[in-house]
Parts: structure tokens; sequence; C-alpha cells
């Protein structure tokens, strides 16, 4: 099979944008859509999400009638209902769908390699099948590993796994970089760092010690709380997304980052002290098994290949942050109260 020649297609002319989203209904995919709604007039954009625990529909209650937006409730892994979906008309699939959280990864991998690996090989044969115009694997610079006290991950460093999450993103990012090398499948992937924003699932940090304050519960914090992350607002995220869409490379993988490493524990500070809570609410807890110990972006190709720069300061986007959580309490409240009560009682008490 001939090679596609690494050039910029599909440019933003030859896109008549029917996309299929999968996992549209969790944190990244509902914002991404709300997004490119948004930004994109003449885009329409089917939902495919099976809501797991992580799925919300409410997130997007307000575009739910929206003549450009359809919802399917189906899991990637149906083949049939993804066949027919894609045969329908599409011409850019963008997969966020995921297990995502790490520590559920370590209680149990079935799930992350059965959604994670074999989902993105349906959509991927469907993708072939149908010859659609472009396939965007939303990635984690998590493939990567994890780095020392310095240095940056670029999109040459080795892929190298830790937590059974990570290892099943990077399977599926080898898997389209397989389909495009052997198929010619117009693949992109993406590897962005920990994202932060409304619609946040309350098992992640930043929702969950928000909201943990807000009801005056402790924060654990794992470890020493010396685990660096680099944040980003997933508003920046889905304008990489839409510029890596229309600007990026067939074939090629772009980071994505925000140049803001924080560690976890000056993190959890940070945002007490926006709360006006104090640091007594901290409670250091045993350690994830396998913690990475720091994650950084070097972003150089997604700006000079794309034109893309994050805009969202980290002050501004944590302030934001934190007052949509204030200002969505029955959000975040239905959620707490709901099967994630006993995620949480069996992750927590035996810490
Ligand atoms: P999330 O857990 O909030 O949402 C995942 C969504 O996928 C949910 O709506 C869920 O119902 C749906 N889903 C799960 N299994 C499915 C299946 N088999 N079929 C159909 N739908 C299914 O995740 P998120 O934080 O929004 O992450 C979205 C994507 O972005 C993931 O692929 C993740 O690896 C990637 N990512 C996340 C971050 C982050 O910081 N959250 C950073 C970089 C990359
Ligand atoms: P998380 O939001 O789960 O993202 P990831 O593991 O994908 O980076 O965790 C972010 C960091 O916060 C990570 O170093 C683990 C740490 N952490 C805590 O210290 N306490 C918590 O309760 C959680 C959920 C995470």
């Amino acid at each position: 099979m001939a090679h596609l020649e690494k050039g910029r297609y599909p440019m933003k002319e030859d896109i008549k944008s029917r996309l299929l989203v999968t996992g549209g209904a969790g944190f990244i995919g509902s914002n991404f859509i709300h997004y490119i709604l948004g930004e994109h007039p003449e885009w329409t954009i089917t939902n495919l999400d099976s809501l797991t625990y992580a799925g919300n529909l409410e997130n997007l209650k307000d575009i739910e009638n929206d003549p450009r937006y359809k919802f399917v409730k189906g899991d990637i892994t149906n083949r049939e209902l993804v066949n027919q979906l894609v045969g329908q008309g599409i011409d850019v699939i963008v997969n966020f769908a995921a297990e995502s959280h790490v520590d559920r990864s370590i209680m149990d991998a079935s799930p992350f390699i059965r959604t994670n690996i074999e989902g993105t090989q349906v959509l991927l044969e469907a993708a072939r099948e149908y010859s659609i115009k472009l396939f965007l694997q939303v990635s984690t610079d998590e493939v990567y590993g994890s780095l020392g006290s310095t240095g940056k991950f670029s999109e040459e460093t080795s892929l190298a796994p830790n937590s059974p999450y990570s290892a099943c993103k990077a399977s599926a990012d080898l898997l389209c970089r397989a389909y495009y090398h052997t198929h010619g499948l117009p693949i992109k992937i993406t590897r962005c760092s920990n994202n932060y924003g409304p619609y946040q699932f309350p098992e992640k940090l930043i929702p969950l010690l928000v909201t943990n304050a807000l009801e005056n519960k402790e924060i654990p914090v794992y470890g020493d709380g010396m685990n660096v992350r680099d944040w980003i607002h997933t508003e920046d995220h889905c304008r990489a997304l839409d510029f890596v869409i229309q600007h990026g490379k067939v074939g090629e993988a772009y980071n994505v980052g925000s140049d803001n490493e924080q560690t976890n524990l000056d993190l959890v500070k940070a945002i007490l002290d926006i709360m006006g809570k104090s640091h007594d609410l901290i409670k250091f807890v045993t350690d994830r098994a396998g913690h990475d110990l720091r994650y950084a972006i070097d972003n150089t190709k997604i700006e000079s290949e794309t034109g893309w720069k994050p805009r969202i300061s980290f002050e501004e986007g944590l302030k934001n942050t934190v007052n949509w959580y204030v200002q969505n309490e029955s959000w975040w409240r239905r959620i707490k109260s709901g099967e994630y009560a006993d995620y949480y009682q069996q992750m927590y008490s035996q810490r």
C-alpha cells in the first residue's frame, strides 16, 4: 500500500466535517463538542458514548436539541453499530472514548484493555472500511512514562508507559501508527498533559479536592505530594485538537501542554488558598503503586506546525474552574452521592 504523503492533509476546505466524536459525554469530550459547535457553525457531530460511570448527558443538556448534534448510546467495541454510524457518512472520527483513571486501572485493567485497545481497533477498521478523511486519536503524555527532575517529553521520546491505563493508551497509539503505515489510513495522534476545567469527574485530583474542600472533607495527597503534573485548561486542549485536525500532518503525533508544572502539594495549597480553606484539610495518604514522578511537555512541534498556543493562564483557569464547581453544586453532588460513593469508600478507606 502506497504511503500517504506527509503533508497538511486534509486542509480546512477539504473537510466537510461530519464528526463522529466517541466518549463525548465525558469530561474532555463534552467540552470539545461545546467548543466545536461554537467554533464551526457548519460542522455536525454524532456523539457515540456508552455512558459508563464517567459519561454524563447533563454535560450536554444545553445543546441536546441543536440540529447539528446527535447522541447515540453505544459502545465503541460494537462493530455493527460503529460500522453503521461511520457508513452513514462521517469525515472525521475523534476518539475520546476510554477508561481514563489510573487508580481504577490498578484495581482492574480489563475494561481498559477492552475499551482503550479493542475499541480503538474497531474504530480504525470502520475508518478504513469507509475511507474516512481523518482519524484523530486523543492520547495522553502518560504514554511516555515518567521524567526525572529535568527534561521534557518530545514526540521523539520513547513510549514507556508505567500504569495499565497508560499501557493501553500507548497500545492504541501504536495501532493507529500501524494502520497509517500498513493501510495508509489518515491518522493523527495528540498527547496532552493533565487537563482541568468544568465537567471533570470528581475522582480526578482537581475536582476531587475542590469538592472535598467545599464539603470541608480531607484532601488525600498521595505519598509526599512531590509528584509533578503539567496542567492545561481543557479549553486550550480542545482548541489544540481543532488546530491539529485542520493543520496537523497526517501520520504525526503532537504533544499538547501549557508549560505549567506544579507539584501536587503546591497545587492543592493554591486551590485551598483560592477557596479560603485551611491547609489542615490536607491528609497525606499511601502512595499510588508505580506513581509516575513527573510529566512535562515540550510544545515546540504543535506550535510551529499548527500555530496553536495555549491561551488560558493557570491563575485565571483555576479561579474559573473553582467557580464552576461552586456554581454547579447539584452536578457534582449527584455524582458523589451515586455509585461513586462506593468507589471513594473502597479507594480511600484503606490508605
Ligand atoms: P472521561 O473518563 O471523563 O470520559 C470518558 C468517556 O468515554 C465517558 O463519557 C464514557 O462513558 C465513555 N466511554 C468509556 N468507555 C466507552 C466505550 N467502550 N464506548 C463508548 N464510550 C465509552 O475521560 P476524559 O478525561 O474526558 O478523557 C477523554 C480522553 O482524553 C481519554 O481518551 C483520555 O485518555 C484522554 N486524555 C485525558 C486527559 C485528562 O487529563 N483527563 C489528558 C490527556 C488525554
Ligand atoms: P489524577 O488526577 O488521577 O491524574 P493522573 O494520575 O492521570 O496524573 O492525579 C493527578 C496527580 O494527583 C497524580 O500525581 C496523583 C495525585 N493524586 C493525589 O495525590 N490524590 C488523589 O486523591 C488523586 C485522585 C490524585
